[in-house]
């Protein structure tokens, strides 16, 4: 696919390099006013301000007058595959149940993995798939997607296959995590190391020999698994060359921030809960702190500490967690919106936040992320706007005309 866009208000997020941006450089967000920039085979082949505009181009042009273009989002923390929902705990919760009360009753993780187990891996595409298209048509052009909501190796492998059929699907970047440590299954009540053994013994290999997943995951909080459960699993994922990207400090501070530098995760997500010692060991380490804002708003948590976190010289990546019990909701704008009015960032540091570092907080920053040479044409074409700063101003309002994924329209191709 070849096309050409002209006169282009503001071409958002260019960059000729890739790089990580930690505290004062996420408030640089680069742009070019006025601009064109040319699509080739699905890729970014070039672009310029106006003054160089190559006319002689003899390809389909689009007019993109008082419209921005930026790179899609990147989402690297969803939960998209699964089956079923979970409005009555929504309903219940709204009556005064906890989260924790809810899924201390058996509901939770577990009343989604009981239905998952019952849904056929057809069936299962359908829902997830739908997912999907209403991520991209929002904007998403890369996402990760864990398992976790089978919790036996038939169900945790339905889950990733899926996702694996989603990414041949639709061509676009997706990392797939194996979070088998997401729940403690019924018929291991009371044997939590049991089940451990399981995932490390029976799950993993499976999983790993297929190819399945790129990452590991684990939900290090209390009442789920602990510190050293976590050290245990992210320890085996290793050994099959899984990097971890755990959750952490959702409800509590355990001391899963440590762990996970220690084991050199990739990133830690969640981080609603944070010590000043949290922040201090993420300092000078690789791994990437992502917060998940619209899990805040639902269940009514509080915030990611965001600016404490950017103001300590950290990178931030800004992510979903799309799932059917914390945050059913995928909306990349609204996480965008959500960043800039519940945890101040700025507009440049939550649109930062949610393309280049949100690219290597899935390692896909050399596809994604960035308007720039050799990336996929994976692009949103706004409607006409002001600025880049309307989009977060405007929250709840969809400001995108269209969505390209390696430069083919997907809401009207
Ligand atoms: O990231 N916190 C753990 N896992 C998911 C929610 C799981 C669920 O409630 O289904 C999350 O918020
Ligand atoms: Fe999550």
């Amino acid at each position: 696919m070849n096309l050409l866009f002209y006169n282009i208000q503001t071409l958002v997020q260019v960059r000729s390099e890739n790089e990580l941006l930690k505290g004062e450089d996420m408030k640089i967000l680069p742009c070019i006013e006025n601009a064109w920039l040319y699509i080739k085979d699905g890729k970014i082949e070039d672009f310029g301000s106006m003054d160089t505009y190559p006319q002689h181009l003899n390809i389909e042009k689009i007019d993109a007058q008082g419209k921005l273009i930026l790179p899609t989002w990147v989402d690297s923390h969803t939960h998209l595959v699964y089956a079923g929902n979970r409005e009555s705990e929504f309903v219940d919760r709204i009556k005064g149940l906890s989260y924790e009360e809810i899924a201390s009753r058996g509901g939770g993780i577990l009343n989604s993995a009981k239905k998952l187990q019952a849904t056929s891996e057809e069936e299962l595409f359908d829902q997830s798939e739908k997912r999907l298209q209403e991520i991209i048509a929002m904007g998403t052009g890369a996402v990760e997607i864990k398992s976790g909501y089978g919790l036996n190796t038939e169900a945790e492998i339905k889950m990733l296959r899926v996702a694996k059929k989603l990414e041949e699907k639709y061509q676009l970047p997706v990392k797939k995590t194996f979070l088998g440590a997401h729940a403690l299954p019924p018929e291991f009540k009371n044997k939590k190391s049991a089940y451990i053994q399981h995932i490390i013994d029976e799950m993993l290999p499976e999983i790993a020999k297929n190819k399945l997943a790129d990452y590991i995951d684990i939900f290090c909080e209390k009442g789920y698994f602990d510190v050293q459960d976590s050290i245990q699993i992210m320890q085996a994922g290793k050994r099959h060359g899984l990097k971890s990207k755990i959750h952490v400090n959702q409800f509590n501070s355990i001391g899963g921030i440590q762990a996970a530098v220690e084991n050199n995760a990739l990133s830690v997500d969640h981080l609603e809960v944070m010590t000043k010692q949290d922040i201090e060991i993420l300092k000078n380490t690789s791994t990437i702190p992502v917060a998940l804002p619209s899990c805040s708003l639902f269940l009514s948590i509080p915030y990611t500490p965001a600016r404490e976190l950017i103001n300590a010289n950290l990178a931030l990546a800004l992510a979903s967690d799309y799932n059917p019990g914390s945050t059913p909701n995928g909306n990349m704008n609204l996480i965008v919106s959500l960043a800039c009015i519940k945890m101040k960032l700025t507009p440049e540091e939550a649109i930062n936040a949610s393309t280049m570092n949100a690219a290597y907080a899935m390692e896909v920053e050399n596809q994604v992320g960035s308007i720039t040479k050799g990336k996929l044409a994976n692009l949103i074409l706004t409607e006409n706007i002001p600025s880049y700063s309307f989009l977060p101003y405007s929250f709840g309002n969809n400001h995108i005309k269209e969505v390209y994924i390696q430069g083919k329209p997907q809401i009207n191709p």
